[in-house]
């Protein structure tokens, strides 16, 4: 099964990316033809800053081979490496009609936070579906919060092949329940422009703020907790496996339970759990120039499947006026 997925170098990774989407591509590395990639030219509908956008996608790199991408297993580059997707994002837009785009709730979302509502903006999905169609992808690991994307990416493929023969292959998004939307400390999703994110590599002075920062409710200590909506029994599940998250349950709903006891714990089980990678990314951080040839290494590879998509896709719409 070909398996895609990219991932938005603008900020620092958090729980909810890699819950959502990391953790579970590097799973799908074992047995998938994997590509993973770090979407650069859609970080610039929002970062504006050149240094920054530079810094972030290699600081993204490296969080993403520190937690286990293997490059030997996957193709791992640079959106922009590639630049027959924006070709192909070309060709995509004039089979998207404009009510697609314009019932996306992502660009209503991100315009009303403050980032600008430019056309990049705007056409951001056919951008994505030009990822997504441009390397055959089957199936797409994704957070709820890429639903409508998928949905939209979906509706391209589908009329493009209608309109000028069978050229793509439709990909299934893959949303997995449990972490489809994590919450973040303030028990909305867990997003890197709301303030309310664990980032991964964090500091542990930072980190240990954040999640002393979890919002709690005012249920007194001698009675049971809540664990429904529970924005705290929510984030230590990530962490467990079944049988633990069921003593957790019996834990929360035993009276006597001190909410402030439970995030100190918590603040210890994420430390620990990304102790390793947090070792490996100070590693690779000072290797910078394996970790560029990684991704030029990468961008051959995807190349080499974009050539034959775009081709294609150049042939069907009649550009090979020399025919
Ligand atoms: P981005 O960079 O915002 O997020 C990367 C991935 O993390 C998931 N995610 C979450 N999952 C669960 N709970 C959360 N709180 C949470 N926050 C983020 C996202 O759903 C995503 O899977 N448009 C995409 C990037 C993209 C892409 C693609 C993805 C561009 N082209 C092609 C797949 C295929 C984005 O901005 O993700």
């Amino acid at each position: 099964m070909r398996v895609l997925s990219g991932i938005q170098p603008s900020g620092s990774l958090h729980l909810g990316n890699y819950f959502g989407m990391m953790k579970r591509m590097v799973e799908y590395q074992e047995n998938n033809e994997l590509f993973c990639f770090l979407v650069n030219y859609h970080a610039l509908t929002s970062v504006f800053d050149a240094e920054l956008l530079r810094r972030q996608t290699f600081e993204a790199a490296c969080d993403f081979l520190a937690l286990g991408l293997d490059p030997e297993k996957s193709v791992f580059w640079v959106q922009s490496d590639v630049q027959e997707v924006t070709e192909l994002t070309w060709l995509l837009s004039n089979v998207t009609g404009m009510g697609l785009l314009e019932r996306s709730h992502s660009y209503k979302d991100k315009t009303a936070k403050g980032i600008p509502a430019s056309h990049g903006l705007f056409a951001y999905p056919v951008l994505m579906a030009a990822d997504i169609l441009l390397y055959g992808a089957e199936k797409v690991p994704v957070g709820k919060d890429q639903k409508q994307h998928l949905e939209i990416a979906r509706d391209i493929a589908i009329r493009f092949n209608n309109t000028y023969g069978e050229t793509f292959v439709v990909p299934e998004p893959d949303i997995e329940e449990s972490v489809a939307t994590v919450p973040g400390i303030d028990g909305q999703k867990m997003s890197k422009s709301y303030g309310n994110a664990i980032e991964i590599f964090a500091g542990e002075k930072e980190m240990r703020e954040k999640v002393m920062k979890i919002k709690t409710d005012s249920t007194p200590v001698d009675q049971p907790k809540p664990v429904e909506g529970n924005v705290l029994y929510e984030l230590y599940s990530l962490f467990l496996d079944e049988k633990e998250r069921e003593k957790l349950k019996e834990r929360f709903l035993t009276p006597g339970l001190k909410y402030g006891e439970v995030k100190k714990e918590l603040f210890g089980v994420i430390w620990e759990y990304f102790a390793p990678y947090r070792k490996e990314r100070e590693r690779l951080v000072k290797d910078r120039q394996y970790v560029v040839d990684t991704l030029r290494e990468g961008a051959r590879k995807a190349r080499q499947v974009a050539a034959v998509y775009l081709e294609r896709a150049r042939r069907n719409v009649g550009l090979d006026y020399w025919n």
